[in-house]
């Protein structure tokens, strides 16, 4: 299996400069020695080239809107080209508003391939807001939202059909900090979401359980993992910090649990902040736990079969 690198340098949906440092960091860690290690092949496509950060305060709800647009059409047709060539794209971000572009171009492949799409967003937040909504104008806050069809038309539109996801296909994991507006918005919208509540009173083990319950063959899992969703005591680098979230050992059972299904077939890691980081921690942090989303197990063990039947 041929694995793609693409990196998208930039933290235009961000409210702290930093992330667009992140793809660099996460190769600085050896994320190619990594998977070769684990026997796949690595391409690494370089760097996307988009617009500077003009950090700008927001107009109308949205904070540097005509640049997040450029930098996820950039993104969207890197990964579907990907895709198309059949390779697995792993998106280094960049911050979480890249998510439009990776998960439509996603959502357009399945489409195109008849296959099933099944994404799991790994996260501390819902990233469920709209410019009515939003606290703060950040469109990394935004994404999902956008990918159900709430959102400036070119987000929206991205994927060539509107909604770009539909909440039977979405499942929410390690969430802990959801905006007033945008509580009431994601039950509406009937997303399933994991909160720290339900893996506290359930366990990850269950939690992933449910989360992964039904995939098939014919299911294109896309993880979207934004390094928040882990606790700020594992992970500090990032924007977006909210403590009480997985900590290594309940992260990388997830992780695993998601490798067991043998469904994933493409991942963002987002919101990498190395201007945050201390000594580059979080990014090897991250790169355990692919190591793990890849495969790899202490022993030699049957796979915890789950999804499946
Ligand atoms: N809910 C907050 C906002 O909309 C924070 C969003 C954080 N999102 C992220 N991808 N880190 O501003
Ligand atoms: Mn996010
Ligand atoms: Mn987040
Ligand atoms: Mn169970």
């Amino acid at each position: 299996k041929q694995v793609s690198l693409v990196g998208v340098p930039t933290d235009v949906g961000a409210g702290h400069r930093g992330a667009s440092m992140g793809p660099e960091a996460i190769r600085v860690a050896g994320i190619t020695q990594t998977l070769e290690q684990l026997g796949l092949t690595v391409r690494d496509c370089g760097n996307l080239n988009g617009p500077p950060n003009p950090w700008l305060p927001p107009q109308a709800g949205y904070r540097h809107l005509e640049q997040v647009i450029a930098w996820n059409q950039l993104a969207h047709d890197a990964l579907y080209a990907e895709l198309s060539e059949g390779r697995f794209p792993i998106m280094l971000g960049g911050d979480h508003c890249l998510g439009v572009g990776s998960i439509s171009a996603v959502s357009r492949y399945c489409r195109e391939q008849g296959r099933k799409l099944r994404v799991l967003w790994l996260d501390a937040h819902t990233d469920f807001n709209t410019a009515d909504l939003t606290p703060s104008g950040n469109i990394h806050g935004m994404p999902v939202a956008c990918l159900f069809g709430h959102g400036p038309r070119e987000l929206v539109e991205m994927a060539g059909q509107v909604p770009a996801l539909q909440a039977d296909m979405l499942r929410q994991i390690g969430i802990r900090s959801v905006d007033d507006g945008e509580k009431t918005f994601i039950h509406q919208a009937g997303i399933e979401v994991f909160d720290m509540r339900f893996i506290d009173e359930h366990g990850m083990r269950h939690t992933m359980e449910q989360a992964l319950h039904g995939l098939d063959e014919n299911t294109h899992l896309h993880v979207s993992f934004d390094v928040d969703f882990l606790d700020p005591d594992i992970a500090p680098g990032v924007g977006t910090t909210v403590r009480g979230g997985p900590n290594y050992r309940e992260a990388q059972l997830c992780m695993e649990m998601i490798a067991d299904t043998e469904c994933m077939a493409s991942l963002d890691i987002v919101e990498l902040n190395p201007a945050l980081d201390v000594r580059n921690q979080t990014a090897e942090v991250a790169l355990d736990l692919v190591r793990s989303l890849f495969g790899q197990s202490t022993l030699v063990r049957p796979r915890h079969k789950i999804g499946a039947g």
